[in-house]
This record gives C-alpha cells, sequence and structure tokens, in this order.
C-alpha cells in the first residue's frame, strides 16, 4: 500500500494523525487543477473554478450527509473555527463549555476572543482513563453553569486520540438551549460521520487527514439557522449587506486570488476511497491498532486511555509516558531510527501518539517498540 502514497519508503511513519499523506491519484488531481488554472487564470478563478469547487462541495455534503449549500471549504479547521468564534458575539460573563482534552491552538483561539469580550472559557477535567461514556458525560457536564452559552467539543481528540460521546453532548446540549460547535478535524474518512444525525449548529473536518486530499482542505458546517449570524472573516468581493441569498456562501468563499485546487481534489479522494475499498481497509486498520495497542501498553507497563475498543478508539492511540525531554525523544526516533511518531506534551502529561493507515504494518509498531527497548525510555 505505501507505493500508493508518496511517503519517504525509509520512514516508519506512525504520524498520519498530524498530518495525513496524499496518495498519488489524488496528488495527480491536484496536480490537474493547478494545470488548468495556469491554463488561463482569468476563466479558471473567475468561470469554471467556482462550478468545479461546486461539484466538490455537492460531493462533500453527499459524503458527510449534509446540504452543500450549508458547508464552505476552508484551508483548516483552525480557520473554520476562528471564523466562528470571531462571529460569535458572546458578552461579558458567557462561558464557553469544553475539555481540558482540546488542541491547544484552539484553546489559544477560544480565550483570544473571550479575553476581549469578558467571557470565560470553562474546560471540565476529564479523568483519564475515561471509564466510560457515562462517566465522561458527567464530568463533562459539571463544567456548567447557567452562564453557558456554547459548548465546544472534539469527535476525536488530538494529544490523546479519544473518540468523544459527541453525539450525546450534542442531544443535551440543545435541551439546554447551548449552541454546539464541534471539532471534527480527525474525523472525515476515520469513523463515519453523518451531520444530519449528529445536528451540530457548526461542525469543522479536515479532508486533509485521513481522507487523503493535499494539505489546505478542510470544511465548515454551518447549520441554516445560523448562517445570517456569520460576518465575513475575510472581506474581499463577495461581501455586500444586501445580499439574503447564498450570504453564508457569498460571504465566506471568495477571500481574494489564491489557488483553491485542494478544495477540488475532494471527487478524486471519495473515488481513491471507493476504488480501494477503503471502508473495509480503516476497519482493518482500527482492528491492528487494538491489537498493537495491547502490546504497547503491555511494554509500557501503562493502562488504556479509555476502555480499549472502537467505540473510543479509531486509527489513533496514545500512551501515557514518562519523559525527561519530549522533544529530544521525537528527534531522536525520526533523526537515528527514521521512526515519524508524535511525543505530545499536554496537561503536564506525556503522550506518544501512533497513528495506523493501510500501509502500516504490525511489523511497524513491533519496530517501534524494539526501539524504545533499545534506547531505553527511561533516558529521555
Ligand atoms: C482535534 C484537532 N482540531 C483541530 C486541528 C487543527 O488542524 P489544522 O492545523 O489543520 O487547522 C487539529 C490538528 O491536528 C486537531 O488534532
Amino acid at each position: 500500500m505505501k507505493d500508493l502514497f508518496l511517503l519517504d519508503p525509509k520512514i516508519t511513519y506512525l504520524n498520519f494523525g498530524s498530518f495525513g499523506a496524499c496518495p498519488k491519484p489524488i496528488f495527480e488531481d491536484y496536480i490537474h487543477w493547478q494545470y488548468l488554472l495556469e491554463k488561463d487564470p482569468v476563466q479558471f478563478i473567475t468561470e469554471t473554478g467556482p462550478k468545479y469547487l461546486e461539484n466538490s462541495k455537492s460531493a462533500l455534503g453527499q459524503f458527510i450527509h449534509c446540504d452543500p449549500n450549508d458547508l464552505i471549504f476552508t484551508p483548516n479547521p483552525t480557520y473554520a473555527i476562528n471564523l466562528v468564534v470571531k462571529s460569535l458575539k458572546l458578552n461579558s460573563g458567557d462561558e464557553v463549555l469544553t475539555t481540558n482534552l482540546e488542541y491547544g491552538a484552539l484553546d489559544k483561539t477560544w480565550n483570544f476572543y473571550l479575553n476581549k469580550c469578558g467571557g470565560k472559557y470553562v474546560q471540565s477535567l476529564i479523568t483519564l482513563p475515561i471509564q466510560s461514556k457515562d462517566e465522561f458525560i458527567t464530568e463533562f457536564w459539571k463544567g456548567y453553569s447557567e452562564k453557558t452559552k456554547v459548548i465546544f467539543i472534539s469527535q476525536i481528540t488530538s494529544a490523546t486520540g479519544l473518540i468523544l460521546p459527541v453525539k450525546e453532548i450534542c442531544i443535551e446540549a440543545k435541551k439546554r438551549g447551548l449552541i454546539t460547535i464541534v471539532d471534527g478535524a480527525h474525523v472525515p474518512g476515520h469513523i463515519h460521520l453523518n451531520l444530519k444525525e449528529l445536528d451540530p449548529d457548526f461542525y469543522t473536518g479536515a479532508c486533509h487527514k485521513w481522507m487523503m486530499t493535499p494539505k489546505g482542505c478542510s470544511f465548515l458546517y454551518v447549520k441554516k439557522e445560523f448562517h445570517q449570524m456569520l460576518e465575513p472573516f475575510i472581506v474581499s468581493w463577495g461581501y455586500d449587506e444586501s445580499i439574503q441569498e447564498h450570504r453564508f456562501q457569498e460571504f465566506q468563499q471568495f477571500n481574494g486570488t489564491r489557488d483553491f485546487s485542494a478544495y477540488l481534489t475532494v471527487p478524486a479522494a471519495l473515488k481513491f476511497m471507493h476504488d480501494y475499498n477503503w471502508e473495509q481497509k480503516s476497519d482493518n486498520c482500527k482492528n491492528l491498532l487494538l491489537e498493537c495497542a495491547n502490546e504497547v501498553m503491555e511494554y509500557l507497563n501503562v493502562e488504556p486511555l479509555a476502555p480499549l475498543n472502537k467505540d473510543f478508539f479509531g486509527q489513533l492511540c496514545s500512551c501515557s509516558i514518562e519523559s525527561k525531554n519530549p522533544s529530544k525523544l521525537k528527534k531522536l526516533l525520526y533523526e537515528k531510527y527514521q521512526i515519524q511518531i508524535p511525543v505530545i506534551e499536554s496537561n503536564s502529561k506525556v503522550y506518544l501518539r501512533f497513528s495506523i493507515q493501510a500501509f502500516n504494518t504490525k511489523e511497524d509498531v513491533l519496530r517501534l517498540i524494539a526501539v524504545l527497548k533499545e534506547i531505553g525510555l527511561g533516558n529521555f
């Protein structure tokens, strides 16, 4: 399978989670769009490109089960969440309820905007290992108060690589009259996503991770009742206060001249996944991950961060390790042993997180264990 990717064969690539790699057929499609653009930039950017963009958005809408008119492409989930948070217009004293397991850059985003308006970012402390979905849900709502206006939660967490019970949280949030914002950066192409069923108010996902498009292809879903509320993140030609129809699209999609070829590769990514029976491959990866997780945890003599099953684990698994110098460990694993794996510091803990993609084998993980034994983890 690795031959299908452009990855350096010398590298044991156990970090698909940070940046997914792009298979050759999808990358060729990307170059095809860039070539078309340069053949006639004016025609492509103003006439044909926007039509291809609509086509790509329709394909994405079908894949994640939502109306394509409720979607815009964004370069990444960070952009999408910044766009939403900036428009929320929270007041002094308002609270945003979240967990202590969120992506660090987005904690910064929330704190930046909430500091401006006098709002508060309330991170419910989640005890690890999580014992059950119910226990997680109880801990999550402990941070709730009558000042809570919004909930923000990852469907798959970054440092800890856990699938969270977002559906149950969204249902309860609706009962409490809260706005729901879900960070699904790791979700598309990784676990099944049905936005109609999940029914969040805002949802972002990356296509450049597990859907394997080139980098710079992500999306923001916004429920219709919130379209009017969103200000243009970048004010450009699409902005006109009198626009009512397709206001969300018009305000957000055109950000000035840029290469949007990555956005156009969604149909090629979906075709690739279909042609290679990717759903089955992803399921095989999840089985392999559970098997490997057992071996890694046993070697490290640590507990999994949640019950080791497919409710909590997909193709990502983080293990808590003792490390005095995480960045030195990461550097050593890469430079001396060519193992690409993140060593992440979060909440005063250090996690070694491995990803399993279709080209990974059990030997990759066994090699990781052998190297950890050789270097003696305690020394780092
Ligand atoms: C949970 C989560 N949210 C958001 C992001 C941000 O992704 P990007 O850098 O593509 O905006 C990441 C990146 O890994 C992530 O893990």
